[in-house]
């Protein structure tokens, strides 16, 4: 399926490379763990440019471990690949030894997007988009099995889809004929009801509520930031790269949440806390996004933004 030189052919190219590489530039000896190794881009560059760094790579997709296994094989034993999902894998290995960084990119590779059987392209004659091929629910359920109410729902939280109702409506309509089989016919769907004319296609929002909701994008996001926060592994560096302002908030808000000195409620009149219990600093003020040079190269970058996190030294006892 895949050339035979990984390192040159890999199918999905890592956004923010650069700005991933100087968050991860403190980086103290011990192990990274890369959520979403994908085609290990990331991971390679950053294995290379720190030679005495151990990697634990994790993804769910079984096709991208498959690639990143050869990829990654010239660095030997440095490495470790688990396949699972982040949120099941990440608390038993923050607590295994010594973390010196956690990365993830969020979201779906350009193999998953491009591939036509997984079902994740408005072109594809499926309707699948798991990021595991084997785990449980599928777009197809959703489309076909989520009532109006639940379906609205996703397409207003998930997708800020203004005409969310309407678009429920439609799909309930259209499956009360025969099921929808295809992602091709249910963007046929969201292109007869939502406004055009835009940059992006009218599709692309329903498509992401339904991607997020089959494959607990959310959810994982919270449960890594959670894992994160029990654990406080000291000195660590955390960068995550998100693709939608949901993506981010959660991200922002657990960044800021961490970095907060004084914990007392915000009616206080004063600081009765004694502060001290930042659990460590943000090292990105504001989100880090791709420059011109690679937006043309890359238009998945678009919407990227890098926050960067490092834990304090110590454990805070305050
Ligand atoms: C955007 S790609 C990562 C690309 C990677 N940084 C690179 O340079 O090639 C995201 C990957 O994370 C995986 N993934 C997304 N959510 C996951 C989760 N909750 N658990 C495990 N893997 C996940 C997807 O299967 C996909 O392969």
């Amino acid at each position: 399926m895949h050339s035979t030189n990984p390192e040159q052919n890999a199918p999905h190219i890592p956004v923010l490379l650069p700005q991933v590489l100087s968050c991860f530039h403190g980086l103290e000896e011990g192990v990274l763990i890369d959520c979403t190794l994908g085609y290990a881009g990331h991971s390679a560059a950053l294995l290379r440019e720190h030679p005495d760094l151990r990697l634990v790579g994790i993804d769910r997709d079984p096709e991208a471990l498959e690639f990143s296994a050869r990829r990654l094989e010239p660095f030997g034993d440095r490495v470790r690949l688990l396949r699972g999902s982040f949120s099941r894998l990440l608390p038993g290995l923050l607590a295994e030894e010594p973390v010196a960084g956690v990365l993830a990119d969020f979201g779906v590779s350009s193999l998953q997007l491009d591939e036509e059987r997984r079902g994740f392209s408005f072109e594809s004659d499926r309707l699948d988009m798991r990021m595991d091929p084997e785990g449980g629910l599928s777009a197809y359920d959703v489309v076909n099995e989520y009532s109006l109410e639940r379906l609205e729902y996703l397409f207003r939280e998930y997708g800020e889809i203004r005409q969310a109702r309407r678009l429920a409506q439609a799909i309930v309509s259209r499956r009360s004929r025969a099921p929808i089989q295809s992602a091709k016919a249910l963007a046929g769907i969201a292109q007869d009801i939502l406004p055009k004319g835009g940059k992006i296609h009218p599709a692309t929002l329903m498509f992401q509520a339904i991607r997020i909701e089959v494959n607990d994008e959310l959810g994982e996001i919270q449960r890594l930031l959670d894992a994160l926060e029990r654990a406080r592994p000291p000195g660590a560096i955390v960068g995550l790269i998100t693709f939608h302002s949901l993506e981010d908030r959660l991200v922002k808000n657990r960044f800021r949440a961490w970095s907060r000195d004084c914990i007392c409620p915000p009616e206080a009149m004063r600081c009765t806390c004694g502060g001290g219990h930042a659990l460590g600093e943000s090292l990105t003020r504001k989100p880090l996004s791709a420059d011109q040079e690679e937006l043309r190269a890359n238009p998945r970058s678009r919407s990227a933004k890098l926050r960067c996190f490092r834990f304090r030294e110590r454990r805070n006892h305050g």
